[in-house]
């Protein structure tokens, strides 16, 4: 699959990070169907990105994006309960919750559903992209990435693409463009089994372990350590008070 033949991206599960890759990619031109497994999730995720507090709307209104790209989001964006909507999908993201079964059950349904020269994609947090491919077919490893963005994904730029050693040149290619279309600021990032996470999570993961060594040492105080973070590197939220990061805290 090249980039030129990538017209409508499937992402599957329209929840917190769902929404969020189906705005940024219709703000990038390409038509995007989500798929939810029930009709109360798909309106939460049509609100999210219409009326949401990183939705088009309110993006507009603060002047973050040109009324014509909110209208263009809004008109790209289709919703389905329906599985066999995504069969003639160019490129699959996945965003349902972090179970691994559930995602190598989820592959496996869609790799009989989906077109067999499509892309697949995972946003899982950190399992090892090898075995959430586990249950699709050799052909479709070659096609298979993952894709780790950050919440709120309208907001925070990152993408980062993991690649296995069965993924084609071809199909990283695509991915990366495509990624650029969505306006994305891209990490390469090579999946290795017996790992949990890829840059992001582990590196915070790290400095979450040294600031609890800090605490328990009885250096600096939860709110001292937090501050230091927050004002020194300008990060948006730290480790012990308001976290935000990964629900709808921000
Ligand atoms: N929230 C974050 O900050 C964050 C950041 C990066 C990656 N992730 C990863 O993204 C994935 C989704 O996380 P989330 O926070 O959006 O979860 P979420 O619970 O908000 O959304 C998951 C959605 O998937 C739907 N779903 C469940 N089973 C499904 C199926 N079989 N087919 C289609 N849809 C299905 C649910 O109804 C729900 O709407 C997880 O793997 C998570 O680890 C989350």
């Amino acid at each position: 699959m090249k980039i030129e033949d990538v017209k409508r991206i499937g992402v599957v599960g329209g929840g917190v990070m769902g929404g969020g890759i189906a705005q940024v990619h219709a703000a990038g031109g390409f038509n995007v169907t989500i798929r939810d497994i029930s009709q109360e999730a798909i309106d939460a995720s049509r609100d999210a990105i219409v009326e949401g507090k990183w939705g088009v709307k309110r993006a507009c209104e603060k002047g973050k994006m040109g009324f014509d790209t909110a209208t263009q989001v809004i008109n790209l964006v289709d919703y389905t309960t329906d599985v066999n909507d995504l069969a003639d999908c160019d490129f699959i993201i996945e965003a349902v919750p972090e179970k691994l079964d559930l995602k190598q059950d989820v592959f496996a349904e869609l790799d009989k559903i989906v077109k067999p020269e499509a892309i697949f994609s995972s946003n899982t947090s950190g399992f090892v992209i090898q075995e959430i491919a586990e249950k699709v077919s050799d052909q479709r490893k070659t096609q298979f990435l993952g894709l780790h963005y950050s919440n709120p994904v309208p907001v925070m730029a990152m993408c980062e693409i993991i690649t296995t050693p069965q993924a084609s040149t071809e199909t990283i290619e695509t991915a990366i463009a495509v990624e650029e279309r969505a306006n994305r600021a891209i990490s390469m990032v090579k999946d290795m089994p017996g790992t949990y996470g890829f840059i992001l999570n582990r590196v915070f993961a790290a400095a979450r372990r040294e600031a609890q060594k800090i605490l328990d040492d009885g250096l600096a105080t939860e709110e001292d350590i937090d501050r230091a973070m927050i004002t020194g590197r300008n990060w948006p939220a730290a480790f012990f008070g308001k976290r935000g990061g990964i629900g709808k805290q921000w």
